[in-house]
């Protein structure tokens, strides 16, 4: 999850350790550095926080004015020694570090493996370093060339080898990596904060770049293997700033990285002709399948919400009859399980006490057990039966955002798995929706490029004390979400309700000038949503309604209109959601709240 490089004539340790440090706040499970030292590469390298690897290596740090370093947020292999980076290849050559995902390690690792590469970890990044020593020909950056022709997937990657010993390579796709100019010395890192107490002045590497970095130069080309010139951007932000990247707060920053956190969630599970989901965590067949006669979902908070959504999904795509519960209620309700029920947990960080309760007690009961979440070794993915990861990255904003998208898409690939495997789904349809999922990264992207709107509408009512949130069908589940956003971070009271449900009690509140957050994306329930918004709009309260771009029906009933970009129905809630957490986010802004630490929450609960 953090990169740092160094090259120059100091002593590059030193260098690593702090600009690792300045990394922390990112979340990271593991540490390690190698740095060149007379030829050979030492590398060093443990689980647990810094201040473990400081300990094991006082009194012998690496000597060598050249190094790499990184601190690992696990995805592929859970947190070790041997998963920690840097990683090397079989000879000891090369040293990689790496943030991302490849996609086709697998397919890699197999031949790499017959070709009599010995790996140590499961990490998919060790598969680079051997893939480097493979195609080695006595050019250290044409062998990185090669390499990066073969890998799939996102990364930002920074290459050392001991063949080499006055350069790094390093290269990026989809994960930031910048170049700090120094006097004589250059550092490399995956983000501004590792390098802003010894330079100010940067390249930002765009995607596709590779920089060759010596200690007094810098050459930078694009694939084809053209020079590129680039800026220098000089950073003006202090130290906090630049841990949040630029924004003002992680949670607004976690908002921005939905794009890439849904890429990397989705991408490497849809097949290559849009015509399967490829889970190749879970091995289900028809048989197994059918043995379930029930599903439950269990989950706490934003994650509860994305339960709701996955319930629509299940039923809907694989038919299979599924019931959602708030995991402090589950337990103790006695439901009925056994062997037949499959308990779906979700859980961003993995820790949640209520939710990994009601976990062990399924799987007392005997019931079969999967967990999707976010934290690789967390105690959740290690208790449950099998584990689909989200792919968020490191959340640290108190109310929860890109772990809410990624786990939206986890269960949709989930239920077209399950679809497919009972064949309750033609070929046609699945290719319609994978085609439709694979442009979702870019649409949240879209979606998120104009948030004046949104400001407008959080300055303006941001005062309010009730604001009211309704839809039907999936909307509903949207609007149950984004009225906890609101009022976690805002404090503004905000309910959910299901739009018909409204004239049964909550319209009695419905009076002039209060806002109302109208969802109407379901064709099926489009109409009746409309009679609801007329309702509200007959006792004077004000309409926020929220459709696709293709809608032109709904700002003749509403005050303001908010229109996400046009996909299938399904995935439209992935789209929603967007300025439902942005319409939090300023509002809170406007009510001057500490966003990321809201008062009287926690970001992992860990009692019940
Ligand atoms: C806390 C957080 C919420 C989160 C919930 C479940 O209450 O403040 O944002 O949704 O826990 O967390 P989990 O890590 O299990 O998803």
């Amino acid at each position: 999850c953090g990169i740092v490089g160094y090259v120059g004539s100091k002593q590059a340790e030193p260098f690593l350790i702090d600009g690792l440090t300045k990394l922390e706040y990112r979340g990271y499970d593991s540490a390690g550095i190698a740095v060149i030292d007379n030829d050979k590469i030492d590398l060093e390298k443990c689980v647990g926080r810094l201040d473990a690897l400081k300990a094991k290596i006082k009194g012998h740090e690496p000597k060598g004015v050249i190094g790499i370093g990184h601190t690992r947020w696990a995805t592929h292999g859970g947190p070790s020694d041997v998963n920690a980076h840097p990683h090397l290849d079989c000879k000891g050559d090369f040293a990689v570090v790496h943030n991302g995902i490849i996609e086709n390690y697998m397919q890699l690792k197999e031949k790499l493996i017959e070709k009599g590469h010995k790996f140590l970890s499961e990490t998919d990044t060790e598969v680079v370093a051997h893939l480097l020593e493979e195609l080695y020909d006595g050019d250290f950056e044409t062998a990185v060339r090669e390499v990066l022709k073969r890998i799939e997937g996102s990364y930002s990657l920074l290459f050392m080898s001991r063949r080499d010993p006055d350069k790094l390579i390093c290269t990026k796709k989809d994960n930031p990596l910048i170049i700090g100019l120094g006097d004589g010395e250059n550092f490399i890192a995956s983000d501004i904060p590792a390098i802003i107490g010894y330079t100010r002045r940067n390249y930002i590497i765009n995607d596709g770049e590779i920089a060759v970095v010596k200690k007094d130069s810098i050459w930078i080309t694009n694939q084809d293997g053209l020079p590129v010139t680039k800026k220098v951007f000089e950073v003006n932000w202090n130290a906090e700033a630049a841990e949040k990247g630029g924004y003002e707060h992680f949670m607004l920053k976690e908002i921005h990285e939905q794009p890439k956190a849904v890429r990397d969630t989705v991408m490497p599970r849809i097949a290559k002709d849009n015509l399967s989901v490829i889970l190749n965590e879970l091995k289900w067949n028809k048989e197994y399948l059918d043995s379930f006669h029930k599903i439950f979902i269990v989950a706490c908070g934003t994650a509860y919400h994305a339960g709701l959504v996955g319930k629509y999904y299940i039923e809907k795509l694989a038919r299979i009859p599924v019931e959602v519960d708030i995991a402090s209620e589950f337990r103790y309700r006695s439901p009925i399980i056994d062997e037949h029920t499959l308990v779906i947990v979700i859980s961003q960080s993995g820790e949640t006490i209520d939710t990994l309760a009601a976990l062990k007690e399924t799987k007392r009961l005997g019931a079969k057990t999967l967990a999707i979440t976010n934290v690789v070794g967390s105690s959740i993915a290690r208790d449950a039966d099998e584990v689909i990861y989200t792919w968020a990255g490191p959340e640290i904003a108190v109310a929860s955002t890109k772990a809410y998208t990624t786990q939206l898409v986890t269960v949709f690939l989930l239920a077209m798995y399950m679809a497919g495997i009972k064949k309750c789904i033609s070929p046609e349809r699945t290719k319609q929706l994978l085609t439709q999922l694979r442009k979702l990264p870019d649409q949240i992207d879209r979606t998120l490029e104009d948030p004046e709107p949104i400001k407008t509408f959080a300055k303006k009512y941001g005062f309010n004390e009730d604001v009211f949130f309704i839809g039907r069908s999936l909307d509903y589940d949207v609007a149950l979400e984004g009225a906890l956003k609101l009022k976690e971070i805002s404090y503004i009271h905000a309910e959910a309700y299901a739009a018909g449900e409204l004239k049964h009690g909550t319209l009695a509140l419905i009076i002039e000038g209060v806002p109302v957050i109208a969802l109407a994306t379901q064709k099926s329930v489009y109409e009746k949503t409309i009679s609801n918004i007329k309702e509200i709009k007959a006792r004077d309260a004000i309409v926020i309604g929220i459709t696709s771009e293709s809608n032109d029906t709904l700002v003749k009933c509403v005050d303001h209109v908010i229109k996400v970009p046009n996909t299938d129905e399904l995935l439209i809630p992935l789209l929603t959601v967007v300025p439902l957490q942005l319409l939090a986010y300023y509002a809170a802004i406007t009510r001057g709240c500490d966003v990321d630490k809201p008062r009287n929450l926690a970001k992992s609960v860990t009692v019940e």
